[in-house]
């Protein structure tokens, strides 16, 4: 790929930077042209290096700050000024997300040409520690002492060389180092390149993906290091369909991951590459909002798009007589369909529950469960968004539509297309599901007079 379309001025430059980016660079101007400018705050004045330079504009990294923004935080992390994990520790968190907010209505008005009745309160947790879910990338380097394992450089496609992570839950992000010590000398260590996290509340999962069978010796030194952390040890020789418990050893015992919904009484068993939201106390509050702003009354029926393993679905079904979950994953689809029997056996009361598998940005109009009315709508797509279902929403009757996003410009997009299929804008808001990063995750709810929402 050519980036950088001609040679950057050399040297030190100084710049007043302006405004944020929704990337969270700074952003200034030197002789009319605009300068992105990582590492730099608005109202700031800073001197930078430019690292490209492009027709229309340029781009740099700042290298000291003269007049710091009020706004500015030192990083928890020591890794921040280099490790592409996080690009926004140095603001802080309400900063953080004053940013995302705007972000999310210039997108809702850009896109969707439309603004809610009303702002939600943003949704706020723990800024560090928080990430239950990540991929860490492995490589062997020589010339950094042995094996790296973390996340991307910001500006290289290089694996930032770090020993601890501030956003990962402590339990994993203080065994950096630790892995990188058990890894480094292993026969395989230029054959694994990943490492998966995924934990629970009760217990924390690695999967090790390797591209050559693992000998004896290798394997016991990577369990040996799970059993003294007390992790499960899953192994993924191939695609995703080989990934496979080695520690406990399958059979001794069911050490599934699980996570609790405790507005609910729900709890929710999952495997390690099954999706899950990644921030699980933002998690807790998102799905109780949701729960509430949808406000099931006892006889409704209601649609889950995009259900999961079932995380709105089953608190859905604690209020609603009936709720229908779809999923384009099968694998999903058995999961959600476990977790609804694993919590009746538990007690909990659950509405009618059922769950299909579908496409649903392709043709489901004449599946059954699409031919069927519902009181209340739920969406929770990926990033893509959920442009075929927002296209036809009416069909389903329902009076009131909460939408949960990962992506504001497709949220915007289907805002658009909800409010033409005669639904009004709400309410919307964001939450802090990603802090320090730019990951913009927001909640919107749309109404329809017609349709049934008290
Ligand atoms: C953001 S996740 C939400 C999952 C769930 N609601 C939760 O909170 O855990 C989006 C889900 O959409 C599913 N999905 C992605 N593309 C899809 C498609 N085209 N049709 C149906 N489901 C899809 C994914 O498998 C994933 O489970």
């Amino acid at each position: 790929m050519k980036r950088n379309n001609r040679r950057p001025p050399a040297g030190e430059h100084r710049i007043h930077i302006d405004r944020l980016g929704h990337d969270g660079r700074g952003i200034g101007a030197i002789d009319g042209k605009t300068v992105f400018v990582e590492g730099a705050l608005p109202g700031e004045d800073v001197s930078f290096r430019y690292v490209f330079s492009r027709k229309t504009f340029d781009e740099g990294v700042a290298s000291q700050v003269h007049t710091a923004s009020p706004a500015r935080v030192e990083p928890a992390c020591p890794h921040a000024d280099i490790c592409g994990g996080c690009s926004m520790q140095h603001l802080s968190g309400d900063e953080q997300l004053a940013m995302k907010q705007r972000v999310l209505f210039e997108q809702l008005a850009h896109f969707g040409n439309v603004q809610p009745r009303e702002v939600l309160p943003p949704l706020v947790g723990e800024r560090y520690g928080y990430r239950r879910k990540a991929r860490l990338a492995v490589k062997f380097v020589p010339a950094k002492g042995g094996v790296l394992v973390g996340f991307r450089e910001k500006r290289t496609p290089y694996i930032a060389a770090i020993d601890s992570c501030a956003v990962l839950l402590p339990e994993v992000g203080r065994q950096i180092t630790a892995l990188r010590e058990v890894l480094t000398p292993l026969t395989a260590r230029d054959r694994i390149p990943q490492v998966e996290v995924a934990a629970g509340d009760d217990g924390i999962a690695l999967v090790i993906r390797h591209l050559d069978p693992l000998s004896e010796a290798d394997q016991s030194a990577i369990v040996g290091f799970c059993q003294a952390r007390g992790f499960h040890l899953y192994l993924q020789p191939g695609n995703e369909s080989t990934i496979h418990r080695v520690w406990p050893a399958p059979g001794e015992s069911d050490p599934r991951l699980t996570y609790r919904l405790d507005d609910f009484g729900v709890e929710l068993r999952f495997h390690p590459n099954d999706f899950t939201q990644v921030n699980s106390s933002i998690n807790r509050q998102m799905v109780k909002l949701a729960v509430d702003l949808l406000d099931p009354q006892p006889g409704d029926r209601v649609l889950d798009l995009f259900c999961g393993l079932g995380n709105f679905t089953l608190p859905l079904a604690t209020r609603a007589a009936h709720v229908t979950g779809v999923e384009g994953s099968q694998a999903m689809v058995e999961r959600g369909t476990e977790n609804v029997a694993h919590n009746r056996a538990r007690g909990v009361a659950l509405g009618e529950t059922r769950f299909f598998a579908a496409n649903l940005d392709g043709d489901f109009a004449n599946t059954p469960w699409a031919r069927e009315r519902y009181d209340r709508l739920l969406i929770d797509p990926p990033r893509s968004g959920a442009e075929a279902v927002c296209r036809q929403a009416s069909r389903f009757g329902a009076g009131r539509i909460v939408y949960v996003s990962c992506n504001p410009a497709t949220l915007a997009r289907d805002a658009g297309l909800l409010v033409a299929e005669g639904y009004v804008l709400e309410k919307a808001g964001v939450m802090d599901m990603f802090p320090h990063t730019t990951h913009v995750e927001s909640i919107a709810v749309f109404s329809r007079s017609g349709g049934k929402a008290r």
